[in-house]
Parts: structure tokens; sequence; C-alpha cells
């Protein structure tokens, strides 16, 4: 049903418009337009043209002179006309024709990076296509969350950058400086400026670490279900995955010694605290074990930590970073799940070592992260904005997932059961009537509503995650009685 070709290159719509002041004929115009983004890929070879008629009435010309243009591009045998089948790009084009364009659909499968889910796609794709929808889907806070006034005022006053080269790739010297008071004050985490690296948020520092630390073969541990961008980044890595089922509690120390002991691991990913999508967390003593059992294996453990600080009532345990004695851990923060995802500021607190070898690296994509979000982060963690906005964004995603349990309790007790999260942005559901993930997507975005299904996460299906973070307050009871109506228009 996601099938690529299916999605993106069903028909070729165009919002150009011929120019009719121009002294080129309109037909030889809209000739060299289509040709034009063949050309750049846009319509690749197969793809079907619009009829005649059709055509005409988009670009608001005679049929006729859509005629004489295709029959140019027909006569070039850059497109192919069949009685039935229409009119489309030629399959072949490349080797009939004078003019060869680079085969970019082939060039767009290649490398080895691995495209997305389909599933994550068509999510992106519908929330493009339909902004009404009330947003269960994005694990980001929404307007209502985010510091937006705090920092746009902030942005206002930034203090004169009085360098504006390239800066140290591994990040701004004062927010590495900022950043330690922040880990040792709220996250009990003793760091060095040389053992921090900035990253362009967590993403880019578990991209680093598959793919500079880790090779092809190599085997990992990951939770299980587990945070769905870095499932098609590992597998493009070329790591083999082994998961790990987890309880209420957190993935059991013992069945990471067994993996280690069956197929040599040689690094485990884990969220612990309010992991995505679970919203488990990992509790202290299973904590303490865990880092035994990575000391006594010489096994590292990348704790990716993006969620600790929204705690609602009950503080978690402390980090594994801040218990590690040993030096297992490579541990990962961002501002995207306290501040702001779009202004992309992560880091990361690894050995020395490591931290240099990752901001080689990263010299070699982009030179470093830009420095204004660096500035922005910088003036945003120094200033006595921060502990309120974190206070209140507690208090407001506490009351938001309060309504969404409420909600889901008095709309679908029957048909949805959750464990409540103490922190974190997501509920993770259980559908308990059985359908097919794919039919109630499709319904739920027909009626205005998105969420995620399990299967992004590599769960089993019948089970999906809804952000309360995203959808503002007053969209949640109404978001949550059109998916009702979605399910059970579905259910069998
Ligand atoms: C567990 C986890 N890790 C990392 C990320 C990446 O976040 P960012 O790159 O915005 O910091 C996310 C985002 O959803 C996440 O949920």
């Amino acid at each position: 049903m996601y099938d690529e070709e299916s999605i993106v290159f069903e028909e070729v719509r165009l919002i150009w418009k011929p120019d009719r002041t121009s002294e080129i004929p309109i037909y030889k115009q809209i000739a060299d337009e289509i040709e034009r983004r063949i050309s750049y890929g846009e319509y690749p070879p197969g793809s079907q043209l619009p009829s005649e008629r059709k055509f005409a009435e988009q670009l608001g010309v005679n049929r006729s002179t859509i005629i004489l243009a295709y029959s140019e591009l027909r006569s070039l045998g850059i497109i192919e006309s069949h009685t039935g089948s229409g009119t489309r790009v030629s399959k072949d084009k490349w080797e009939a024709t004078p003019r060869h364009t680079p085969n970019w659909k082939r060039y767009a499968e290649g490398g080895s990076f691995l495209p997305n889910l389909p599933f994550l796609r068509r999510i992106r794709e519908a929330l493009q296509q339909q902004p009404s929808l009330i947003d269960f889907a994005s694990g980001e806070l929404g307007p209502d969350l985010a510091p937006v006034a705090e920092i746009n005022a902030l942005i206002r006053k930034l203090p004169d950058l009085s360098y504006l080269g390239y800066n140290d790739p591994q990040g701004y010297f004062p927010l590495r400086q900022a950043l330690l008071s922040y880990l040792e004050h709220y996250r009990h985490i003793h760091s060095t400026e040389s053992s921090v690296l900035i990253t362009s948020g967590s993403q880019q520092s578990l991209y680093l670490i598959t793919q500079c630390l880790l090779s092809p073969g190599d085997a990992v541990a990951i939770e299980d279900p587990s945070y769905c961008y870095s499932l098609p980044m590992f597998q493009s890595a070329g790591l083999r995955l082994f998961r790990l089922p987890s309880d209420e509690r957190g993935v059991r120390p013992e069945d990471i010694r067994a993996l280690y002991k069956k197929h040599r691991i040689k690094m485990l990913f884990l969220n612990p605290t309010y992991q995505n999508p679970t919203g488990a967390v990992l509790d202290q003593e299973r904590r303490v074990q865990l880092l035994d059992v990575a000391s006594e294996l010489g096994l590292p453990i990348v704790e990716d930590d993006p969620f600790s600080l929204t705690a609602y009532d009950v503080r978690p345990p402390l980090p594994l970073k801040a218990m590690d004695t040993v030096g297992s851990v490579l541990y990962i923060g961002s501002l995207s799940k306290i501040a702001a995802s779009g202004l992309r500021v992560g880091w990361m607190v690894a050995p020395r070592a490591i931290a240099e070898r990752l901001a080689d690296a990263r010299a070699q994509m982009d030179f470093g992260l830009s420095i204004v979000p660096q500035q922005v982060a910088l003036q945003f963690l120094g200033s006595d904005d921060f502990a309120p906005h974190l206070e209140r964004l507690r208090m407001k995603l506490l009351y938001k997932r309060d309504l969404l349990v409420e909600t889901l309790q008095r709309e679908l007790a029957d048909e949805v059961t959750f464990t409540v999260p103490e922190g974190g942005l997501h509920l993770w559901c259980k559908i308990r009537p059985k359908v097919s993930d794919a039919r109630l997507f499709e319904e739920a975005i027909r009626r205005g509503v998105a969420f995620s299904p399990g299967s992004v996460y590599g769960s089993d299906s019948g089970y999906m995650r809804l952000t309360y973070a995203r959808p503002r307050t007053e969209e949640i009871v109404p978001g949550i009685k059109l998916f009702a109506e979605a399910l059970r228009s579905v259910m069998e």
C-alpha cells in the first residue's frame, strides 16, 4: 500500500504556467518545461503525464497546444503515448535519444542510506498535505509548550558575535562550558569541556556513533520497541540488531549477558528514562546491575536521555552516566524535548578520544554546527527563564497527559489499554480489537487525526503511540473522539 511508486510518482502536476508575453510559442514553452522537469528527475521514466484534455485545463490553454507539445516530446523520444494507457515518460529514453539525462531515480535508490520507514514518510506526507490534522504523531513539543516567547525575546537581544568564521567542530566553547554546569546541576554528571561534543540534535550523536565507532556486521542491542528514526540508521550502517524485550522496569540485565555470549554484541543502545515509545523507566536496581554487566564485559552503553527533565511528580533514578565509575557510558542529550526541536542543539558526553574522533568525522560532513543556534542555546541555558520554563513544561505536560488518559478512559475504555507514564511526551497504547494498522491509520487521517502506529517502533501490530505534547490542549478531546470513530469504523 505504501509502495513508493504509488505515493510519489502517480501523476504529474504542474503549478507552472506558460508566459503569454514571451516570443517563444506556448506549445514550445510547455514542452521545454516538461523536459526540464524530467531532466531534474521530477518525473522519472515511466511516470504518467496528464491527459491532453486535463493538462490543457490545468494550464488554461487549448487542447491543440498540448497535442503539439506532446508530439514535440514524442519526436525526441522523451515521452510515449499508447492507446489505453495514456502518455508516459519514456522508460528507455536514456538509450533512444541523442540527449541523455542521468537516471536520477536509480541514483536516488543508490548509496548505503536506507529510506525511512514507509509509514513515517506517510505520516509526514499526511501532515504536510493536511495542516489541520490533530497531530498525536509528531514526537515534539507543541507551540503551547515550547518556550517560544522566551527564545524570541532572547534572539532579539543576542550579544554581537565577534567572529563569524568556521567554529570549533567539537562545538562552541562557551556552550560546552555552560553544558558542564547544566549536566552537573540537572543530571549529576561530571564532565569536562574536552569530553563534550555539541551535535545537531541527539540524532547526529546516534549517527556519528553508528557510522564512526561501529563497522558493518557488528552486533548491537536495542530496546524492543525502540525509537523509530534510529532503526533505518542502524540498518544503513550495516549493523546486526538484537532486540531486548523490556517490561515496566525496563530491560533485564541478564538478557544482555546472554546476548553478549551468543552474538558478541559490541554496543548497547538504551533510552532508560521515559523510553520512547513505551514511557518505561529502567529502575535503580537494574541500572546498578546493568552497569556491573557492562563493566564485566567491557561493553559500551549509549544512554540516550532526551526526556528525563520532563519528570512530572516523581524524580527518576540518576542517569547511568552519573553512576558510571568505569567509563562505560556515552551519554546523549538534547534541547529538542525540553525546549525546541528546531534549534537542533544536542550534546554527547564521551571519553576525550571519542569526542575528538567524532568531532573530526563531523567536520568532514559540515565543518561543525552553525554558531547561531549554539549562541541561542547558550543564552537560554544561562537565562533566568530556563528553570521556570522547565517547571511550567512539567505542569503543562502533566495536565495534557491526564486529559488524554481521562478522554481515552471515557471514549475507548474497552478498546485501548496503557500504562500511565510519569514523564516524557508519549502514551504507548495497546489496541485490543484486531485491526489493520494501515486501515486504521488511513481512516484516522481521513477523519482528521494522526497517530504513530506501533509497527514503526518495531513492535507487533496492535499498538500505537499517542504524543500528547504536540496537539494543543483543546485538540485532545476532539482528536480522541475522531480517533474513536475511526477505530470503530475499521473494527471487524
Ligand atoms: C529517544 C530519542 N532519541 C533521539 C531523538 C532525536 O532527537 P533530536 O535529534 O531532536 O535531539 C529522539 C526524537 O524523537 C528520541 O525520541
